[in-house]
């Protein structure tokens, strides 16, 4: 016996990349049920070579299954995610909005598996926001390792993270310029195609913005509430893949070697790193891949027991359908839910 899932925003970005990884990643479902908004009843999807069809989410009965993988954005999670914990399923969430609730396990499995043991407090677990779940995987190992004092972290993130609407925006407008139609910006607040935009979220008081503080926020509640954290995210050109520079300082001296050879054994992590072409990672050499992959590890000489870092992955799967998908692997392995099928896990 499997599980019976429900998909909600099966026809998004993400909720489209979590039925090919159930699939690709044997998870043992044995009925799936694709959800949408209403204009998207009867819209076709696939789930490895089958077809289901989607159904309006205010018609569905969610006490019929026992998982459901939540990605339709903050609003909807927070008009629907603790009504269906409280129907008897348990919610893995994408969005940001349970994400600070202290009843609320915030998860990367290679990080913080044990807050596993908090699901059933709301039947909630939320996912983590796609450039924390990156950073938090490559940061963790050299934690252990030597002490994290304080991370200063560039984005560059590609325009899947707004959805759909953010990846025709970059088709269309790079369209409109050369063909000279209209390239005016609608989905982000400036144009995006041949342009960099340091703002990702809303504006907070003191002039960063949420996303910024997110990544900040949830490093402290899944890795360590001491590590100063302070970043800077900016939007790029880019269809898939998030791209981050992280220079970190520790509390003892470790070099880049020791640090290749503590990342090369860490979960979830591939070090591609050698001084040429082939050795380091882009987002396109990372887009449709599992791993997290981190580069160009060298020293920082202007600070004390500093490395620079560059750091690769695809934000619709590690950042954000295969970690709900390893969330939901593990509620299997430890119990939380129960199945008899025994299923095939990842390794990167
Ligand atoms: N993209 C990323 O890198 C990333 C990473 C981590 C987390 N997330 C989070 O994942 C969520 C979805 O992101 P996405 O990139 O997949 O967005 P998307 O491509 O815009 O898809 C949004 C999905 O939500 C559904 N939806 C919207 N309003 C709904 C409603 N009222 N009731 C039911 N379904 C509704 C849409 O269905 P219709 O087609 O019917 O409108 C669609 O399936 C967001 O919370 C986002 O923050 C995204």
């Amino acid at each position: 016996m499997g599980y019976r899932v429900a998909i909600v925003g099966a026809t998004g970005n993400v909720g489209r990349e979590m039925l090919n990884i159930l699939e690709e990643l044997e998870f043992p479902v044995d009925e799936i049920h694709a959800i949408a908004s209403r204009k998207s009843k009867g819209v076709e999807v696939s789930f490895g070579d089958k077809t289901i069809k989607c159904q309006d989410i205010e018609q569905f009965d969610f006490s019929k299954v026992d998982l459901v993988l939540m990605s339709a954005g903050g609003e909807v999670s927070r008009a629907w995610s603790e009504k269906i914990g409280k129907a008897g399923p348990i919610v893995i969430d994408n969005s940001s909005a349970f994400r600070k609730d202290a009843d609320v396990p915030l998860i990367v499995p290679e990080v913080n598996p044990d807050a596993v043991k908090d699901a059933k407090k709301k039947n909630i677990i939320a996912n983590p926001n796609c450039s924390t779940i990156q950073l938090v995987t490559a940061l963790k190992p050299l934690h252990d390792a030597a002490r994290i004092k304080r991370v200063v972290v560039s984005t560059y993130q590609s325009v899947s993270g707004a959805g759909k609407e953010g990846m025709d925006e970059l088709w269309n407008q790079t369209k409109a310029i050369y063909g000279l139609g209209d390239a005016r910006p609608k989905k982000f607040p400036k144009q995006i195609a041949f342009n960099v935009i340091p703002y990702i979220g809303s504006f907070l008081e003191d002039g960063s913005t949420d996303e910024e503080q997110k990544m900040s926020d949830e490093t402290h509640k899944m890795l360590d509430p001491d590590i100063k954290v302070t970043v800077t995210c900016v939007r790029v050109p880019v269809f898939v893949g998030h791209s981050e520079a992280v220079n970190i300082e520790f509390d003892r001296p470790i070099a880049p070697d020791e640090a290749r050879a503590i990342l090369r054994e860490a979960p979830g992590v591939l070090v591609i790193d050698k001084q040429e072409h082939d050795g380091y990672i882009t987002p396109v050499d990372a887009a449709g891949e599992h791993a997290v992959y981190v580069s160009r590890i060298r020293k920082d000489p202007t600070v004390e027991n500093g490395l620079n870092l560059w750091v690769v992955s695809d934000n619709l799967r590690k950042g954000a359908a295969l970690n709900a998908v390893q969330i939901a692997q593990l509620l299997d392995e430890t119990g939380v839910i129960t199945s008899s099928s025994g299923y095939r896990s990842i390794t990167v």
